[in-house]
């Protein structure tokens, strides 16, 4: 299910491409600045409606232009050729089109182009807060549990509610009404992240042997509050400790998956170049566990593919990747580290100011 063409208009420094693309490897290439990062850039705000580098669409869209656009043509399971794309305005106000329609939702197009991204200041996902961790952990549950993304925005939007309301509220009877959805739907909402947890924990520890042999990684997950204990009585419990703060302190908001060698967290252990592979792992694991539930085949965007990796653990990676058989995109400095990934079934694309030729 890949994407079998791109075209993009008025993104960063492209001002317009159309590319046909391989439903395997599609390679990069180019100086620094060419933008290459700006088409995985581009695929990632097709996917997601937003870009993984600006959280202001006015730095996306290019200079003196007012809006911006993506396009594709997304091969689906039964071989029809289905368009999407998104418009973007500086005001930050979106147009997304599915199937020649207006008006669609960005979850949707998510739900169509199921993305794994792997790039440089991706370690986050290892070094940093658990809100990436948990964004990591919904992206497997959104794409397997279709019910996930309409119970998970009411959870949202009644933990706020409940925020507020804890400024005024004089007595915990005042939220008790409201705390029965709430308990209710954070049980649901963290059942199905164990859930996900457990299944993906047994394709990620397979993969993280591939990679990091050398080390036994340990991933466990942590719903938010005390395992023994129901939602509903932790909200009451802590009425009054949450008043003081001004918000819900536990809860599924709180939610984080640790992952440890020998009871260490991974980002005191591994090396910079050993957190890029397990981060892979992880990343690889997302979309092979993907496949197994689901069927469906998740792109990979790949940028700067031959940072912080050896030429050793390089080849571990593209062998990889190429057993996945999934669509990916690989962006790098130079042809003569993506030379072995290469076959008569890839596509090299050479990046300029911006201009992209099928070399
Ligand atoms: N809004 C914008 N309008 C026009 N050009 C932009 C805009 N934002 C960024 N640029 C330019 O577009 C280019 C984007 O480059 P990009 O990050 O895609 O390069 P790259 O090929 O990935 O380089 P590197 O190898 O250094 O990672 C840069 O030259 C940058 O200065
Ligand atoms: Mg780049």
């Amino acid at each position: 299910m890949p994407l079998v063409r791109l075209a993009i208009q008025q993104f960063r420094n492209i001002k317009a491409c159309d590319l046909q693309l391989s439903p395997g490897f599609n390679f990069l290439v180019g100086p620094n600045g060419s933008g290459k990062t700006s088409v995985l850039e581009a695929i990632y705000l097709l996917g997601h409606g937003r870009s993984f580098k600006s959280t202001l669409t006015g730095r996306v869209i290019q200079n003196e232009q007012s809006e911006l656009f993506v396009h594709g043509r997304f091969m689906s399971e039964d071989d029809y050729e289905l368009p999407i794309g998104i418009n973007k305005q500086r005001d930050g106000s979106s147009e997304v089109k599915i199937g020649g329609q207006s008006g669609q939702k960005i979850a949707q197009l998510a739900q169509i182009l199921p993305l794994q991204l792997i790039h440089t200041e991706g370690f986050e996902l290892l070094t940093e807060g658990p809100k990436f961790r948990r964004s990591f952990i919904d992206w497997g549950v959104f794409h397997t549990q279709p019910s996930f993304y309409e119970k998970w925005s009411r959870l949202k939007r009644l933990i706020k509610q409940r925020n507020a309301l804890l400024k005024s509220a004089t007595h915990y009877q005042e939220l008790s009404y409201w705390d029965l959805e709430l308990a209710e739907l954070a049980e649901t909402i963290s059942q199905w992240r164990l859930e996900y947890v457990n299944q993906l924990k047994q394709v990620a520890q397979q993969i993280c042997g591939v990679f990091l042999p050398e080390f036994e990684v340990k991933i466990q997950y942590y719903r938010g509050w005390d395992k023994d204990t129901p939602y509903a009585d932790i909200l009451q419990k802590n009425f009054e400790r949450d008043q003081q703060l001004g918000y819900t302190f536990s809860g599924p908001n709180k939610a984080d998956l640790k992952l440890k060698i020998n009871a260490t967290p991974v980002e005191d252990v591994l090396s910079r170049g050993q957190l890029k592979l397990m981060v892979c792992a992880l990343r690889l694991a997302q979309g092979q566990h993907l496949t197994q539930s689901t069927g469906k085949q998740c792109i990979y965007l790949i940028d700067d593919f031959a940072s912080e990796l050896d030429s050793q653990r390089r080849g571990r990676l593209a062998e990889y990747l190429k057993q996945t058989q999934a669509q990916v995109f690989v962006s790098s400095i130079t042809a003569s580290h993506i030379a072995e990934m290469q076959s008569e079934n890839s596509r090299m694309f050479h990046v300029e100011h911006g201009k992209i030729e099928q070399g």
